[in-house]
């Protein structure tokens, strides 16, 4: 059994809002696992289940080989840090983040010893004596990240946790998440709709759309294998080029509507209705490339550049690289590498190929 699995568990509100869809997930120890998804597709509800503090309406949750499905919060042994931070007004940050400390009954010199290490990890020594309404919403987001991992639960839980940092914050934070996920190997459910966030991250992504799973593997996996066109759209920025068309009798070519030539295919694919999918990078500017258009829009991003390109199967967007020419008004031709066509299903979005 693994440390943490989830069975069946769904969540219906009592108003009728299908919140989680009877999702299965298993999670190793020490794993840092994200629920990646779009606004409403479930992550907090299926934390908070996690947690205990929202009850299922059908199915389990075990944690470390146990039952804890009717248990209260307290007596999970989890770590939560909400994506709106809630900190004590009245205590200041040293004493906030003693807290869990405290009603676990470790003693002072452990307390402050620990309160120490994890303030000099996130920063935090200059405010350790002042209350939360003296602090910035990023710093105080700090203190509830460092509250949270002043102690060793058995799991943490942490609902976008990094929501209010800015852009460099986020991505110290990011780093000491992780590192301290390495050194302590604490299993970790970390919630975020940023996908770039996930990747950075996580072990394994679970991608999850309308309160279902749509896929969980690791970051690489669902970046180039996604199981869906959600996923392929959701995960990668930007998403991934889709083209319509059909996969040939032998299910060896694919032929774009609105293009005389085909596209061999790597691996076989169903015969039928489909789109095929294909990362900005695999698309390249090649003048004997079999697909043809404009670039209409080319965007300078520091390390690449981005061209939106009109062709005559669709908008695509090819990566280029940074010291490339600004080709907006080009003609341009673009061939697809075949290892990394994907294929879609035209009706279920499911991936065949
Ligand atoms: N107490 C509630 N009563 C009724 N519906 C709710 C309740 N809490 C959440 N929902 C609904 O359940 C669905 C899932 O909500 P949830 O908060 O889990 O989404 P989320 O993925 O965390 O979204 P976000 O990224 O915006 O935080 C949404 O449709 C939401 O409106
Ligand atoms: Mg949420």
């Amino acid at each position: 059994m693994s440390f943490v699995e989830l069975q069946g568990l769904e969540k219906v509100f009592p108003d009728g809002t299908r919140a989680v869809n009877r999702i299965d997930l298993a999670i190793e120890e020490g794993e840092l696992i994200v629920l990646l998804g779009p606004s409403g597709c479930g992550k907090t509800t299926t934390l908070r289940m996690l947690a205990g503090l929202e009850r299922a309406t059908a199915g389990k949750v075990m944690l470390g080989g146990r039952d804890v499905t009717d248990l209260p919060p307290s007596r999970r042994d989890v770590g939560f840090v909400f994506q709106f931070y809630a900190l004590y007004p009245h205590m200041t940050v040293r004493e906030n983040i003693a807290f869990p400390l405290e009603c676990a009954g470790a003693p002072r010199g452990e307390r402050e010893h620990a309160v120490q290490r994890v303030a000099e990890r996130l920063e935090l020594e200059p405010l350790l004596d002042r209350k939360p309404r003296a602090l910035s919403g990023g710093d105080q987001q700090r203190v509830a990240l460092a509250r949270a991992m002043v102690r060793r639960p058995a799991i943490y839980l942490m609902d976008e946790p990094l929501g209010t940092l800015d852009a460099d914050r986020r991505l110290e934070m990011c780093e000491f998440i992780r590192s301290q996920q390495q050194e302590l190997r604490v299993t970790t459910v970390y919630v975020t709709h940023d996908q770039e966030e996930a990747m950075r991250l996580a072990d394994r992504i679970v991608v999850m759309s309308e309160g279902d799973i749509m896929q969980a593997g690791p970051p690489a996996e669902v970046y180039d294998q996604p199981a869906s066109r959600f996923v392929a759209n959701f995960v990668g920025s930007p998403g991934m080029n889709m083209i319509f068309g059909s996969v040939d009798t032998e299910g060896r070519a694919f032929q774009p509507d609105g293009l005389d030539v085909a596209v061999p295919l790597a691996a076989p694919a169903p015969h039928g209705p489909a789109r095929l999918g294909i990362r900005p990078e695999f698309a390249r500017l090649d003048a004997d490339g079999p697909i043809r258009g404009d670039v209409v829009v080319d965007e300078y991003l520091g390390a690449d550049r981005c061209l939106h390109v009109q062709t005559e199967v669709g908008r695509l967007i090819v990566r280029g690289g940074p010291d490339e020419p600004d080709r907006v008004g080009a003609t341009v031709a673009i061939a697809l590498d075949p290892e990394h066509v994907r294929v879609f299903d035209a009706a279920t979005g499911l991936r065949t190929a």
